[in-house]
Protein backbone atom coordinates (compact mmCIF):
# COMPACT_ATOMS: atom_id res chain seq x y z
CA UNK A 1 0.00 0.00 0.00
CA UNK A 2 1.44 3.32 -0.91
CA UNK A 3 1.30 5.81 1.97
CA UNK A 4 1.95 9.09 -0.17
CA UNK A 5 -0.49 10.75 -1.36
CA UNK A 6 1.11 12.94 -3.50
CA UNK A 7 4.78 13.62 -4.85
CA UNK A 8 7.23 16.67 -4.92
CA UNK A 9 9.92 16.27 -7.60
CA UNK A 10 13.26 16.61 -6.97
CA UNK A 11 13.80 20.24 -9.40
CA UNK A 12 10.55 21.40 -7.61
CA UNK A 13 11.77 20.65 -4.02
CA UNK A 14 15.24 22.39 -4.98
CA UNK A 15 13.52 25.32 -6.54
CA UNK A 16 11.54 25.56 -2.87
CA UNK A 17 14.55 25.00 -0.85
CA UNK A 18 16.74 27.33 -3.04
CA UNK A 19 13.97 30.18 -2.07
CA UNK A 20 14.77 30.03 1.32
CA UNK A 21 18.03 31.30 1.33
CA UNK A 22 18.84 34.30 3.87
CA UNK A 23 21.22 37.22 3.23
CA UNK A 24 24.38 36.36 3.92
CA UNK A 25 24.83 35.50 8.13
CA UNK A 26 26.13 38.20 10.28
CA UNK A 27 29.15 37.94 12.66
CA UNK A 28 28.44 36.03 15.40
CA UNK A 29 25.69 33.89 13.33
CA UNK A 30 26.13 29.79 13.86
CA UNK A 31 25.85 28.55 10.78
CA UNK A 32 24.17 24.53 10.73
CA UNK A 33 26.43 21.49 8.72
CA UNK A 34 25.07 21.19 5.22
CA UNK A 35 22.89 18.01 6.09
CA UNK A 36 21.29 20.10 9.08
CA UNK A 37 20.47 22.97 6.79
CA UNK A 38 18.74 20.28 4.53
CA UNK A 39 16.62 18.63 6.84
CA UNK A 40 15.78 22.28 8.59
CA UNK A 41 14.59 23.11 5.06
CA UNK A 42 12.60 20.29 4.42
CA UNK A 43 10.83 20.77 7.64
CA UNK A 44 9.83 24.19 7.11
CA UNK A 45 7.98 23.50 4.02
CA UNK A 46 6.30 20.81 6.10
CA UNK A 47 5.17 22.77 8.79
CA UNK A 48 4.11 25.64 6.42
CA UNK A 49 2.11 23.59 4.02
CA UNK A 50 4.20 24.09 0.97
CA UNK A 51 4.82 20.54 1.25
CA UNK A 52 1.77 18.55 1.56
CA UNK A 53 2.06 15.48 4.57
CA UNK A 54 2.17 12.66 2.67
CA UNK A 55 4.16 13.91 -0.46
CA UNK A 56 6.55 11.34 -1.63
CA UNK A 57 10.05 12.98 -1.77
CA UNK A 58 12.74 12.27 -4.31
CA UNK A 59 15.03 9.92 -4.14
CA UNK A 60 18.34 10.70 -2.37
CA UNK A 61 20.81 10.63 -5.68
CA UNK A 62 18.11 12.92 -7.62
CA UNK A 63 17.47 15.40 -4.84
CA UNK A 64 21.43 15.27 -4.63
CA UNK A 65 21.67 16.20 -8.08
CA UNK A 66 19.46 18.69 -8.37
CA UNK A 67 21.04 20.44 -5.02
CA UNK A 68 24.50 19.60 -6.28
CA UNK A 69 25.49 18.36 -2.59
CA UNK A 70 26.51 14.66 -2.19
CA UNK A 71 24.18 11.87 -1.52
CA UNK A 72 26.16 11.64 1.85
CA UNK A 73 24.62 14.96 2.66
CA UNK A 74 20.42 13.56 1.52
CA UNK A 75 21.04 10.42 3.31
CA UNK A 76 21.81 12.29 6.73
CA UNK A 77 19.16 14.96 6.18
CA UNK A 78 16.68 12.37 5.57
CA UNK A 79 17.98 10.24 8.44
CA UNK A 80 17.31 13.49 10.61
CA UNK A 81 14.12 13.86 9.04
CA UNK A 82 13.06 10.28 10.20
CA UNK A 83 14.42 10.26 13.66
CA UNK A 84 12.41 13.59 14.62
CA UNK A 85 9.16 12.04 12.69
CA UNK A 86 9.02 14.74 9.37
CA UNK A 87 9.42 11.53 7.50
CA UNK A 88 8.26 7.95 6.89
CA UNK A 89 9.88 4.99 4.33
CA UNK A 90 9.61 1.83 3.62
CA UNK A 91 12.21 -0.18 1.59
CA UNK A 92 10.22 -0.22 -2.18
CA UNK A 93 8.04 2.66 -1.42
CA UNK A 94 10.04 5.38 -0.96
CA UNK A 95 10.29 8.44 1.70
CA UNK A 96 6.98 10.52 2.18
CA UNK A 97 6.69 13.50 4.39
CA UNK A 98 5.05 13.44 7.95
CA UNK A 99 4.46 15.66 10.84
CA UNK A 100 5.32 13.79 14.32
CA UNK A 101 2.74 12.96 16.81
CA UNK A 102 1.37 16.09 19.17
CA UNK A 103 2.88 18.89 16.70
CA UNK A 104 0.77 21.38 15.61
CA UNK A 105 -0.69 20.37 12.46
CA UNK A 106 0.64 22.16 9.02
CA UNK A 107 -1.62 24.98 10.00
CA UNK A 108 -2.10 27.39 6.86
CA UNK A 109 -2.50 29.98 9.42
CA UNK A 110 -6.77 28.99 9.75
CA UNK A 111 -7.40 27.12 12.99
CA UNK A 112 -8.36 30.08 15.68
CA UNK A 113 -5.48 28.47 18.27
CA UNK A 114 -7.01 26.65 21.34
CA UNK A 115 -8.00 28.44 24.19
CA UNK A 116 -5.31 27.47 25.91
CA UNK A 117 -2.39 29.28 23.61
CA UNK A 118 -4.53 32.05 23.95
CA UNK A 119 -2.87 34.56 26.10
CA UNK A 120 0.60 33.11 25.61
CA UNK A 121 0.20 33.40 21.57
CA UNK A 122 -0.21 36.20 19.38
CA UNK A 123 -2.13 35.06 16.44
CA UNK A 124 -1.68 37.07 13.30
CA UNK A 125 -2.26 34.10 10.81
CA UNK A 126 -5.40 34.74 10.09
CA UNK A 127 -6.66 37.94 8.26
CA UNK A 128 -10.23 38.48 9.87
CA UNK A 129 -11.91 39.94 12.95
CA UNK A 130 -14.39 39.23 15.25
CA UNK A 131 -17.76 39.51 14.83
CA UNK A 132 -19.01 42.86 15.29
CA UNK A 133 -21.24 42.10 18.16
CA UNK A 134 -24.08 43.11 18.54
CA UNK A 135 -24.95 42.26 14.78
CA UNK A 136 -24.42 38.95 15.30
CA UNK A 137 -26.62 38.49 17.51
CA UNK A 138 -29.27 41.06 16.54
CA UNK A 139 -28.75 39.05 12.98
CA UNK A 140 -29.14 35.67 14.27
CA UNK A 141 -32.39 36.07 16.20
CA UNK A 142 -33.61 38.25 13.16
CA UNK A 143 -32.75 35.11 11.38
CA UNK A 144 -34.94 32.73 13.67
CA UNK A 145 -38.12 34.94 13.41
CA UNK A 146 -37.98 34.74 9.50
CA UNK A 147 -37.03 30.99 9.71
CA UNK A 148 -41.19 29.72 9.76
CA UNK A 149 -42.09 29.14 6.58
CA UNK A 150 -38.61 28.17 5.48
CA UNK A 151 -38.96 25.32 7.86
CA UNK A 152 -41.94 24.15 5.54
CA UNK A 153 -40.12 23.70 2.52
CA UNK A 154 -37.28 20.82 2.38
CA UNK A 155 -34.47 23.21 2.50
CA UNK A 156 -32.23 22.71 -0.28
CA UNK A 157 -31.70 25.87 -2.20
CA UNK A 158 -28.85 25.28 -4.59
CA UNK A 159 -29.06 28.46 -6.26
CA UNK A 160 -29.41 30.71 -2.43
CA UNK A 161 -32.76 31.72 -1.03
CA UNK A 162 -34.93 34.01 -3.49
CA UNK A 163 -34.94 36.49 -1.26
CA UNK A 164 -30.97 36.93 -0.51
CA UNK A 165 -30.57 36.39 -4.17
CA UNK A 166 -33.24 39.57 -4.74
CA UNK A 167 -31.46 41.53 -2.48
CA UNK A 168 -27.71 40.85 -3.40
CA UNK A 169 -29.07 41.66 -7.09
CA UNK A 170 -30.59 44.99 -6.01
CA UNK A 171 -27.22 46.15 -4.21
CA UNK A 172 -25.44 45.57 -7.33
CA UNK A 173 -27.73 47.20 -9.43
CA UNK A 174 -28.12 50.27 -6.57
CA UNK A 175 -24.07 50.44 -7.74
CA UNK A 176 -24.65 51.40 -11.01
CA UNK A 177 -24.26 47.89 -12.43
CA UNK A 178 -27.96 46.70 -13.34
CA UNK A 179 -28.54 42.76 -11.77
CA UNK A 180 -30.98 40.22 -11.78
CA UNK A 181 -31.89 37.92 -9.15
CA UNK A 182 -30.94 35.09 -11.76
CA UNK A 183 -27.37 36.33 -11.93
CA UNK A 184 -26.57 35.71 -8.33
CA UNK A 185 -25.65 32.59 -6.64
CA UNK A 186 -25.16 32.01 -2.62
CA UNK A 187 -22.07 29.88 -2.13
CA UNK A 188 -20.50 28.74 1.07
CA UNK A 189 -17.74 31.92 1.45
CA UNK A 190 -16.12 33.39 -1.50
CA UNK A 191 -13.86 30.20 -0.90
CA UNK A 192 -16.93 28.12 -2.39
CA UNK A 193 -17.30 30.43 -4.87
CA UNK A 194 -14.04 30.42 -6.34
CA UNK A 195 -14.28 26.40 -5.91
CA UNK A 196 -17.05 26.03 -8.09
CA UNK A 197 -16.12 28.59 -10.79
CA UNK A 198 -12.57 26.65 -11.09
CA UNK A 199 -14.41 23.02 -11.38
CA UNK A 200 -16.62 24.95 -14.10
CA UNK A 201 -14.07 26.52 -15.93
CA UNK A 202 -10.81 24.71 -15.44
CA UNK A 203 -10.41 21.40 -15.62
CA UNK A 204 -6.65 19.48 -14.44
CA UNK A 205 -4.13 20.69 -16.20
CA UNK A 206 -5.55 23.96 -17.62
CA UNK A 207 -3.78 27.54 -16.70
CA UNK A 208 -5.01 30.08 -14.28
CA UNK A 209 -3.15 33.36 -14.11
CA UNK A 210 -2.73 34.60 -10.37
CA UNK A 211 -1.09 37.98 -9.19
CA UNK A 212 2.11 37.62 -7.74
CA UNK A 213 1.78 37.69 -4.35
CA UNK A 214 -2.09 36.50 -4.12
CA UNK A 215 -4.22 35.22 -1.62
CA UNK A 216 -2.94 32.02 -0.07
CA UNK A 217 -5.87 29.66 0.54
CA UNK A 218 -7.18 30.35 -2.69
CA UNK A 219 -3.93 29.60 -4.84
CA UNK A 220 -4.07 26.37 -2.68
CA UNK A 221 -7.36 25.49 -3.72
CA UNK A 222 -6.56 26.17 -7.27
CA UNK A 223 -3.34 23.75 -7.14
CA UNK A 224 -5.35 21.25 -5.66
CA UNK A 225 -8.03 21.51 -8.22
CA UNK A 226 -5.36 20.75 -10.61
CA UNK A 227 -4.75 24.12 -12.30
CA UNK A 228 -1.23 25.37 -13.29
CA UNK A 229 -0.64 28.49 -11.81
CA UNK A 230 0.44 31.25 -14.28
CA UNK A 231 2.11 34.09 -11.96
CA UNK A 232 1.64 38.08 -13.17
CA UNK A 233 3.93 40.00 -10.73
CA UNK A 234 2.57 42.85 -8.97
CA UNK A 235 4.09 46.10 -9.12
CA UNK A 236 5.97 46.95 -5.82
CA UNK A 237 4.50 49.31 -3.13
CA UNK A 238 0.71 49.93 -3.93
CA UNK A 239 0.97 50.43 -8.14
CA UNK A 240 -0.70 46.69 -8.32
CA UNK A 241 -1.50 46.21 -11.69
CA UNK A 242 1.00 46.55 -14.55
CA UNK A 243 -1.26 46.18 -17.71
CA UNK A 244 1.48 45.66 -20.22
CA UNK A 245 2.64 42.77 -18.33
CA UNK A 246 -1.11 41.03 -17.96
CA UNK A 247 -1.17 41.58 -21.32
CA UNK A 248 2.36 39.70 -22.22
CA UNK A 249 1.22 36.88 -20.05
CA UNK A 250 -2.40 36.81 -21.48
CA UNK A 251 -1.31 36.88 -25.04
CA UNK A 252 1.15 33.96 -24.39
CA UNK A 253 -0.40 31.78 -21.69
CA UNK A 254 -3.03 32.06 -23.09
CA UNK A 255 -4.90 30.81 -19.71
CA UNK A 256 -8.81 30.41 -19.53
CA UNK A 257 -8.97 31.96 -16.06
CA UNK A 258 -7.45 34.48 -14.21
CA UNK A 259 -7.89 35.79 -10.50
CA UNK A 260 -7.93 39.20 -9.41
CA UNK A 261 -8.45 40.92 -5.98
CA UNK A 262 -8.92 44.54 -7.15
CA UNK A 263 -10.21 46.21 -3.60
CA UNK A 264 -7.78 45.52 -1.18
CA UNK A 265 -5.28 43.27 -2.39
CA UNK A 266 -4.41 40.11 -0.52
CA UNK A 267 -2.08 40.43 1.21
CA UNK A 268 -0.51 43.69 -0.92
CA UNK A 269 -3.27 46.28 0.11
CA UNK A 270 -3.10 47.59 -3.27
CA UNK A 271 -6.51 49.33 -5.00
CA UNK A 272 -6.66 49.28 -8.42
CA UNK A 273 -7.94 52.55 -10.17
CA UNK A 274 -10.66 52.28 -12.81
CA UNK A 275 -8.16 52.61 -15.90
CA UNK A 276 -6.42 49.57 -14.68
CA UNK A 277 -9.90 48.00 -14.39
CA UNK A 278 -11.24 49.14 -17.54
CA UNK A 279 -8.08 47.87 -19.09
CA UNK A 280 -7.67 44.37 -16.56
CA UNK A 281 -11.16 43.49 -18.26
CA UNK A 282 -10.10 44.68 -22.05
CA UNK A 283 -7.30 42.45 -22.21
CA UNK A 284 -8.94 39.10 -20.55
CA UNK A 285 -11.47 40.14 -23.23
CA UNK A 286 -9.14 39.83 -25.82
CA UNK A 287 -7.50 36.90 -24.60
CA UNK A 288 -10.56 34.93 -24.37
CA UNK A 289 -9.72 34.59 -20.72
CA UNK A 290 -12.61 34.71 -17.65
CA UNK A 291 -12.07 37.26 -15.10
CA UNK A 292 -12.64 36.08 -12.08
CA UNK A 293 -13.09 39.62 -9.48
CA UNK A 294 -13.17 38.77 -5.64
CA UNK A 295 -14.69 41.53 -3.82
CA UNK A 296 -14.25 40.01 -0.39
CA UNK A 297 -12.60 43.19 0.96
CA UNK A 298 -14.19 46.07 -0.28
CA UNK A 299 -16.43 47.54 1.81
CA UNK A 300 -13.12 47.85 3.88
CA UNK A 301 -11.98 51.09 2.85
CA UNK A 302 -10.67 52.86 5.99
CA UNK A 303 -9.87 56.22 4.80
CA UNK A 304 -12.84 58.63 6.03
CA UNK A 305 -14.78 60.26 2.77
CA UNK A 306 -12.84 57.65 0.57
CA UNK A 307 -14.75 57.26 -3.09
CA UNK A 308 -14.40 53.50 -4.59
CA UNK A 309 -13.75 53.17 -7.72
CA UNK A 310 -16.83 51.73 -9.67
CA UNK A 311 -16.65 47.59 -9.75
CA UNK A 312 -14.68 45.65 -12.40
CA UNK A 313 -17.95 44.36 -13.71
CA UNK A 314 -19.05 47.57 -14.50
CA UNK A 315 -16.86 47.38 -17.29
CA UNK A 316 -18.39 44.55 -19.19
CA UNK A 317 -21.52 45.39 -19.60
CA UNK A 318 -22.51 42.23 -21.80
CA UNK A 319 -21.73 39.82 -18.47
CA UNK A 320 -19.41 37.94 -21.13
CA UNK A 321 -15.96 38.09 -19.24
CA UNK A 322 -16.31 38.88 -15.32
CA UNK A 323 -17.41 36.60 -12.93
CA UNK A 324 -17.77 38.77 -10.04
CA UNK A 325 -17.38 36.65 -6.28
CA UNK A 326 -18.47 38.15 -2.66
CA UNK A 327 -18.24 37.25 0.62
CA UNK A 328 -19.98 38.15 4.02
CA UNK A 329 -16.66 37.37 6.19
CA UNK A 330 -14.48 40.61 6.04
CA UNK A 331 -17.70 43.40 5.69
CA UNK A 332 -19.30 41.24 8.42
CA UNK A 333 -17.94 37.73 10.18
CA UNK A 334 -16.04 34.52 8.26
CA UNK A 335 -17.97 32.14 10.55
CA UNK A 336 -21.12 32.46 8.90
CA UNK A 337 -19.77 31.52 5.94
CA UNK A 338 -21.69 33.12 3.43
CA UNK A 339 -20.71 34.20 -0.28
CA UNK A 340 -21.69 34.58 -3.36
CA UNK A 341 -21.33 34.85 -7.34
CA UNK A 342 -22.35 37.47 -9.80
CA UNK A 343 -21.91 36.38 -13.14
CA UNK A 344 -24.42 36.15 -16.46
CA UNK A 345 -27.60 33.67 -16.00
CA UNK A 346 -26.45 30.79 -18.27
CA UNK A 347 -22.78 30.69 -16.45
CA UNK A 348 -24.95 30.61 -13.08
CA UNK A 349 -27.21 27.95 -14.15
CA UNK A 350 -24.27 26.10 -14.72
CA UNK A 351 -22.91 26.78 -11.18
CA UNK A 352 -25.87 25.76 -9.46
CA UNK A 353 -26.24 22.30 -11.61
CA UNK A 354 -22.73 21.44 -10.70
CA UNK A 355 -23.47 22.57 -7.47
CA UNK A 356 -25.77 19.18 -7.23
CA UNK A 357 -22.34 17.14 -6.54
CA UNK A 358 -20.68 19.58 -4.16
CA UNK A 359 -22.28 20.51 -1.31
CA UNK A 360 -25.90 21.21 -2.73
CA UNK A 361 -26.87 24.32 -0.96
CA UNK A 362 -25.80 26.96 1.34
CA UNK A 363 -27.53 26.83 5.31
CA UNK A 364 -30.73 28.86 5.35
CA UNK A 365 -30.07 30.18 8.67
CA UNK A 366 -26.99 32.02 7.83
CA UNK A 367 -28.48 32.86 4.59
CA UNK A 368 -31.18 34.45 6.41
CA UNK A 369 -29.29 36.55 9.02
CA UNK A 370 -27.81 37.95 5.75
CA UNK A 371 -30.72 38.64 4.53
CA UNK A 372 -31.48 40.44 7.72
CA UNK A 373 -28.81 42.77 7.80
CA UNK A 374 -29.03 43.78 4.39
CA UNK A 375 -32.74 44.46 4.76
CA UNK A 376 -32.31 46.39 7.84
CA UNK A 377 -29.67 48.36 7.63
CA UNK A 378 -27.80 46.39 10.24
CA UNK A 379 -25.20 45.68 7.48
CA UNK A 380 -24.08 48.96 6.75
CA UNK A 381 -23.63 49.75 10.38
CA UNK A 382 -21.92 46.09 11.19
CA UNK A 383 -19.42 47.00 8.22
CA UNK A 384 -18.86 50.95 10.30
CA UNK A 385 -17.61 49.27 13.61
CA UNK A 386 -15.12 46.73 11.60
CA UNK A 387 -13.69 49.84 9.49
CA UNK A 388 -13.36 51.54 12.45
CA UNK A 389 -11.75 48.26 14.41
CA UNK A 390 -9.65 48.02 11.14
CA UNK A 391 -8.09 51.56 10.90
CA UNK A 392 -7.43 51.23 14.48
CA UNK A 393 -5.54 48.32 14.43
CA UNK A 394 -3.93 49.13 11.14
CA UNK A 395 -2.50 52.35 12.90
CA UNK A 396 -1.36 50.90 15.87
CA UNK A 397 0.27 47.68 13.97
CA UNK A 398 2.28 50.26 11.62
CA UNK A 399 3.47 52.30 14.35
CA UNK A 400 4.57 49.65 16.19
CA UNK A 401 6.75 47.65 13.33
CA UNK A 402 8.24 50.92 12.52
CA UNK A 403 9.41 51.38 15.67
CA UNK A 404 10.49 47.85 16.59
CA UNK A 405 11.47 46.83 13.40
CA UNK A 406 12.83 50.33 10.95
CA UNK A 407 14.45 47.97 8.45
CA UNK A 408 11.31 46.24 7.78
CA UNK A 409 9.64 48.32 4.74
CA UNK A 410 5.58 48.68 3.66
CA UNK A 411 3.40 50.78 2.03
CA UNK A 412 0.43 51.70 4.33
CA UNK A 413 -2.59 50.55 2.34
CA UNK A 414 -6.13 52.82 2.67
CA UNK A 415 -8.45 49.74 3.20
CA UNK A 416 -8.06 45.83 3.54
CA UNK A 417 -7.05 43.59 6.84
CA UNK A 418 -3.23 43.17 5.37
CA UNK A 419 -0.09 44.81 5.85
CA UNK A 420 2.69 43.01 2.95
CA UNK A 421 6.35 43.89 4.88
CA UNK A 422 9.47 43.21 3.20
CA UNK A 423 11.58 41.72 5.78
CA UNK A 424 15.00 43.69 5.36
CA UNK A 425 16.75 40.49 4.00
CA UNK A 426 15.35 37.95 6.10
CA UNK A 427 13.74 34.63 5.04
CA UNK A 428 9.87 34.76 5.89
CA UNK A 429 9.86 31.12 6.42
CA UNK A 430 12.62 31.02 9.23
CA UNK A 431 10.58 34.04 10.71
CA UNK A 432 7.61 32.11 10.86
CA UNK A 433 9.24 29.57 12.95
CA UNK A 434 11.16 31.73 15.02
CA UNK A 435 7.56 33.33 15.72
CA UNK A 436 5.99 30.26 16.95
CA UNK A 437 8.88 29.97 19.68
CA UNK A 438 8.68 33.39 20.74
CA UNK A 439 4.99 33.50 20.78
CA UNK A 440 3.70 35.09 17.77
CA UNK A 441 2.11 33.08 14.65
CA UNK A 442 2.61 34.99 11.20
CA UNK A 443 2.45 33.86 7.81
CA UNK A 444 5.81 33.52 5.80
CA UNK A 445 5.77 35.27 2.44
CA UNK A 446 6.05 32.27 0.32
CA UNK A 447 2.40 31.45 0.97
CA UNK A 448 1.10 33.51 -1.03
CA UNK A 449 3.41 33.27 -3.88
CA UNK A 450 3.95 30.77 -6.55
CA UNK A 451 6.75 28.50 -6.37
CA UNK A 452 8.15 29.49 -3.49
CA UNK A 453 8.30 33.38 -4.50
CA UNK A 454 8.58 36.30 -1.41
CA UNK A 455 10.89 34.97 0.51
CA UNK A 456 11.83 37.76 1.86
CA UNK A 457 8.30 39.51 3.12
CA UNK A 458 5.94 38.46 5.95
CA UNK A 459 1.67 39.04 5.79
CA UNK A 460 0.49 41.24 8.81
CA UNK A 461 -3.11 41.35 8.96
CA UNK A 462 -4.77 44.36 10.98
CA UNK A 463 -6.09 41.80 14.04
CA UNK A 464 -4.48 43.50 16.88
CA UNK A 465 -4.39 46.63 18.40
CA UNK A 466 -2.34 48.88 21.54
CA UNK A 467 -0.79 47.01 23.49
CA UNK A 468 -0.77 43.51 21.83
CA UNK A 469 -0.28 45.10 17.95
CA UNK A 470 2.98 46.44 20.32
CA UNK A 471 3.59 43.11 21.71
CA UNK A 472 3.33 41.50 18.59
CA UNK A 473 5.99 44.21 17.17
CA UNK A 474 8.39 43.11 20.05
CA UNK A 475 7.73 39.49 19.36
CA UNK A 476 8.35 39.86 15.69
CA UNK A 477 11.45 41.58 16.45
CA UNK A 478 13.11 38.47 18.62
CA UNK A 479 12.14 36.17 16.07
CA UNK A 480 14.01 38.12 13.61
CA UNK A 481 16.82 38.10 16.36
CA UNK A 482 16.52 34.49 16.44
CA UNK A 483 16.90 34.37 12.60
CA UNK A 484 19.86 36.92 12.28
CA UNK A 485 21.94 34.38 14.71
CA UNK A 486 20.87 31.54 12.25
CA UNK A 487 19.37 29.74 15.78
CA UNK A 488 15.72 28.74 14.85
CA UNK A 489 15.85 24.83 15.75
CA UNK A 490 13.14 22.28 16.51
CA UNK A 491 10.25 23.81 16.34
CA UNK A 492 7.84 23.84 20.07
CA UNK A 493 4.52 23.59 19.89
CA UNK A 494 2.64 26.70 20.52
CA UNK A 495 0.10 25.07 22.31
CA UNK A 496 2.72 24.46 25.20
CA UNK A 497 4.29 28.20 24.81
CA UNK A 498 4.55 29.63 28.15
CA UNK A 499 5.43 33.53 27.90
C1 LIG B 1 -9.21 37.91 -1.08
C2 LIG B 1 -9.93 36.89 -0.27
N1 LIG B 1 -10.77 36.04 -0.88
C3 LIG B 1 -11.44 35.11 -0.20
C4 LIG B 1 -11.28 34.96 1.15
C5 LIG B 1 -12.05 33.89 1.86
O1 LIG B 1 -13.36 34.30 1.91
P1 LIG B 1 -14.52 33.43 2.57
O2 LIG B 1 -14.32 33.44 4.03
O3 LIG B 1 -15.76 34.16 2.14
O4 LIG B 1 -14.46 32.07 1.97
C6 LIG B 1 -10.42 35.81 1.83
C7 LIG B 1 -10.18 35.66 3.27
O5 LIG B 1 -9.14 36.01 3.80
C8 LIG B 1 -9.73 36.80 1.10
O6 LIG B 1 -8.87 37.63 1.70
Amino acid sequence: MAHWTSAVGAAQLARLLNSQQDRPAGPGSRRPPAYRALADGIRLLVLEGRVPVAARLPAERELALALSVSRTTVAAAYEALRTEGFLGSRRGAGSWTAVPAGNPLPARGLEPLPPEALGSMIDLGCAALPAPEPWLTRATQGALEELPPYAHTHGDYPAGLPALRAMLAERYTARGVPTMPEQIMVTTGAMGAIDAICHLFAGRGERIAVESPSYANILQLMREAGARLVPVAMSEGLGGWDLDRWRQVLREAAPRLAYVVADFHNPTGALADEDQRRRLVDTARSAGTVLIVDETMSELYLEDGMEMPRRVCAFDPAGSTVITVGSASKAFWAGLRIGWVRAAPDVIRSLVAARAYADLGTPVLEQLAVNWLLSTGGWEQAVELRRAQARENRDALVAAVRRELPAWEFSVPQGGLTLWVRTGGLSGSRLAVAGERVGVRVPSGPRFGVDGAFEGYVRLPFTVSGAVAEEAAVRLAAAARLVETGVPGPVEDPRTFVA
